[in-house]
Order: structure tokens, then sequence, then C-alpha cells
């Protein structure tokens, strides 16, 4: 599909529909690019806040990743910038609306193509969500961004995945078949008149992971008007991310993508060992059948092994998100079990007997070392660091596993 035609796309449906009065009531957060996760997936936790982080935002729409991540930037005290592109006039419109609400002054706004970020400088962080997809070559546009990459820095990408998405295609293909040289809004209103009618056996109508179509015009457009939508399994990701120099630091949330989280028997189990990581990750997406998309942290092959974050000493700072820890642990008996729905499924997270102590110290600032004396002083002690320190392990599994805990190191 030409350039043409997707600009075309996005201006009559600017993706995902946001009113910027919204800014006023909520900041809308998520994945890729929440700060805290990008300082965990790519960079080790090391990053020094005080010191100015370059980002871009490549196919920014209506704003989610910029406004999340500039907003982050700003309430950190972060004296870097956040560049958005997007060849959407009317998607740059409701996003600098919505930067505009918050009296963001940290953001660039661009009009223009990805392909062509000559000039534009270069980045700590990209982040690249829902737009690869959709691009004629996704291969040059992941290149194109990596030839954008600073020494050291990452991306975060989301790139749809076919088997939570089983329907979409045959649905795709059926609407292109009947509506050659109709404008973008009878398209609409045709396919809504399809999905009306759609037998009891049609794939989409039985799946339970997509239903944002049923809420806006936008989603509609997106889920099955697209005429470039081809979605990656994990090795085909893996492959993509490769084909552009890149390596996959980490897929979130990681319990996703653990054979474990969906499959208990041992026996089973046992016949993965052995397997990388990411070789579990391509297991797990093929038996849990439920990820419509993936994302990812990619990273230069050189700075993989440091990427993502290790609760390998004293000083690193757990950070939790979206979870007011003292709350939690004033519920939690010892050794109980949280539940976290992964999709519609609810996964069981065994806790640590000692999870409700650290949890009601867990502020963001706390290194483990004096974590480590608080709780055997709250605990009536002694506490040895191995015995503290294996059950921190468990805790920080199950919460990195749901995306509710990232690890910081003090800037040095
Ligand atoms: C599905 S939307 C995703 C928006 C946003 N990243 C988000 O996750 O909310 C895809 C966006 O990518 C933009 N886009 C597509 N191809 C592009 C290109 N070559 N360069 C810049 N933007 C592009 C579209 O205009 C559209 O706004």
């Amino acid at each position: 599909m030409s350039t043409d035609h997707l600009r075309a796309q996005y201006e009559a449906y600017p993706y995902p529909a946001r009113d910027p009065a919204d800014e006023r009531k909520r900041l809308v957060t998520g994945s890729p690019s929440h700060l805290d996760e990008v300082n965990h997936f790519v960079f080790g936790g090391r990053l020094d806040f005080a010191k100015p982080l370059d980002v871009l935002v490549a196919g920014g729409g209506t704003g989610d990743g910029t406004i999340m991540i500039a907003q982050q930037m700003a309430d950190a005290g972060n004296p870097g910038s956040v560049t958005y592109i997007d060849l959407s006039d009317a998607s740059r419109a409701i996003a600098e609306a919505r930067a505009k609400a918050r009296g963001l002054t940290n953001v660039r706004f661009l009009r223009g193509s990805l392909l062509e970020l000559t000039g534009l400088g270069t980045f700590d962080y990209i982040d690249c969500c829902g737009v690869l997809h959709h691009l004629d070559n996704p291969p040059a546009g992941l290149k194109a961004l990596e030839s954008a990459l600073k020494p050291g820095g990452g991306m975060g990408i989301m790139v749809y995945a076919p088997l939570g998405r089983i329907g979409v295609y045959p649905l795709q293909a059926a609407l292109r078949a009947m509506t050659e040289g109709m404008t973008p809004q009878e398209k609409v209103a045709l396919a809504r008149r399809l999905i009306g009618q759609l037998p009891a056996t049609n794939w989409l109508k039985r799946n339970p992971f997509l239903t944002d179509h049923q809420t806006s015009d936008a989603n509609l457009y997106d889920l099955l008007l697209h005429s470039c939508d081809r979605p990656y399994t994990v090795p085909e990701l893996v492959e993509l991310a490769e084909s552009a120099g890149l390596a996959v630091a980490a897929l979130v949330e990681p319990a996703r993508y653990e054979p474990a989280t969906w499959v208990k028997d041992p026996r089973v189990l046992k016949r993965l060992e052995g397997l990388t990581w990411l070789e579990r990750a391509a297991w797990a997406e093929q038996v849990c059948g439920s990820l419509t998309k993936h994302i990812a942290y990619l990273v230069r092959p050189d700075t993989l092994d440091g990427a993502v974050a290790r609760a390998d000493g004293a000083e690193v700072v757990p950070v939790l998100r979206d979870l007011d820890g003292p709350a939690m642990a004033k519920g939690l008996p010892p050794g109980g079990v949280l539940e976290a729905d992964l999709a519609g499924t609810v996964v069981p997270l065994p806790l640590p007997r000692l999870a409700g102590p650290m949890l009601a110290r867990i502020d963001g600032r706390t290194p483990l070392g004096d974590l480590h004396r608080q709780v055997a002083e709250a605990t009536g002690g002694p506490l040895a660091w191995e015995t503290f320190k294996t059950q921190f392990d468990q805790l920080f599994a199950a919460l990195n596993g749901v995306g509710k805990m990232y690890l910081r190191r003090p800037a040095a």
C-alpha cells in the first residue's frame, strides 16, 4: 500500500480515538515506553534521570506513547525531550492538543515518515508502537529506526501477533473483496453491517480477545479495514529484529511468554528444559493462543547482556508500577497468593512469606540493603540476607512477570 493511502486512512480515522479534554482526568499509560519499564528492560535500570534522555516516537498517532513518556520525564525532572513524528496531520493535531492540555513543553511535533529521519538527530530510546506491521517493508522501517539510535540505546516496539487475532485476517480479506473504490466512511458503514450479520461460526465472533472494534470507528478501521497488516509470531519477530541488526532483550509482560504460566504438568515442562528463553516464548505463544500482539524491547547485540536489570546487589532499588504496596500488604496473609488476569486467564502468583512486609516498604527509593534491614526490624529479626534475597527474588519474579515491578540502580 502506498504511503498516500496509509496517510488518508489516518487522516480520516486518527488512531486511537482520543479527546484532549480527557487529559484533565487521567494519564493513559501502557507499554511499550513506560519510563520505569524502559529503564528496566533497555538500560538495565541504570538511567540517570538528571541527564537528558532523547526519545523518538515514530508513528506517534494520537499521542498515547508520546504523552505518557513526556509526562513521566517531566515528573522525573528529566531535561531531555521527545520527538514525535507521524504522517497524519489529523493525528498530530490531537497529540499536540493533548500535550498542550498538560502544559508539556518537552515534545517536538513533526510531520513526516519514519523512513526519512535524516537530519533529526539520534536518540537514546525509540518507540514504534503498532506501526511496523502496517508498512510495505517492515524490515526497512526498523532499519531506518536503528540508524537513528545512539550507541547504547534501545527501542520499544509493538507488532500484532497472529494467534490471538484469529478471525481478523479472513474478515479483512472478505471486506477487501467488496470495498474497492469506497470512501473510508462507506467502508466502516459496510463493515458494521457485515459484523451485525456474522454467523455464530465466524472466528472473529468466537474470538474473545478482540472487542475494541465495537467501541469506535477508528478501532474498527484499524482491525478490519487496514489493507496492510501482517502479524508476527515470536520467531518472526526475532527475525525482523535481526534483519535490522537488533536483538530482542525482552518481551512484556514476561509471564505471558513463560510456558509454566499456561501449563502446570511437570512432565510436559521438563521437555522444555534446555530451550532458550526465546524458544520457550515461541512455545508459550503457540500454546496459550491469547497473544494478540507482541511488545518487545530491542537493543543492539553489543548491549544485550546488560539490557535487562537484575536484582544483583544491595544498591538496587525496586519500583512498583500501578500498585499501592502498603495497601496491598495490609490484605496479604503470609504466603498469600495474588491473582493476575492475563487476557482472560486468571493466573495465580504465589508470594513468599515476607511479601507483605516487603511490599509495605517498597517506595521506589529504598534500596534492597535498607529494605532488608527494615523488614528484619519489622518482623523481629534476625533475618539473613540470603533468606531475604531468596524471598525478594520470588516476589520480583511474580510481580515483574505481570508488569508490576521494575528495578533501578542509583546514578553513579
Ligand atoms: C495504529 S497507529 C499507532 C499510533 C501510536 N503509535 C499508538 O500506539 O497509539 C499507526 C500510526 O502510524 C502512522 N504511520 C504509518 N506509517 C508511517 C510512516 N511511514 N511514518 C510515520 N508515521 C507512520 C500512522 O499515520 C498512524 O498514526
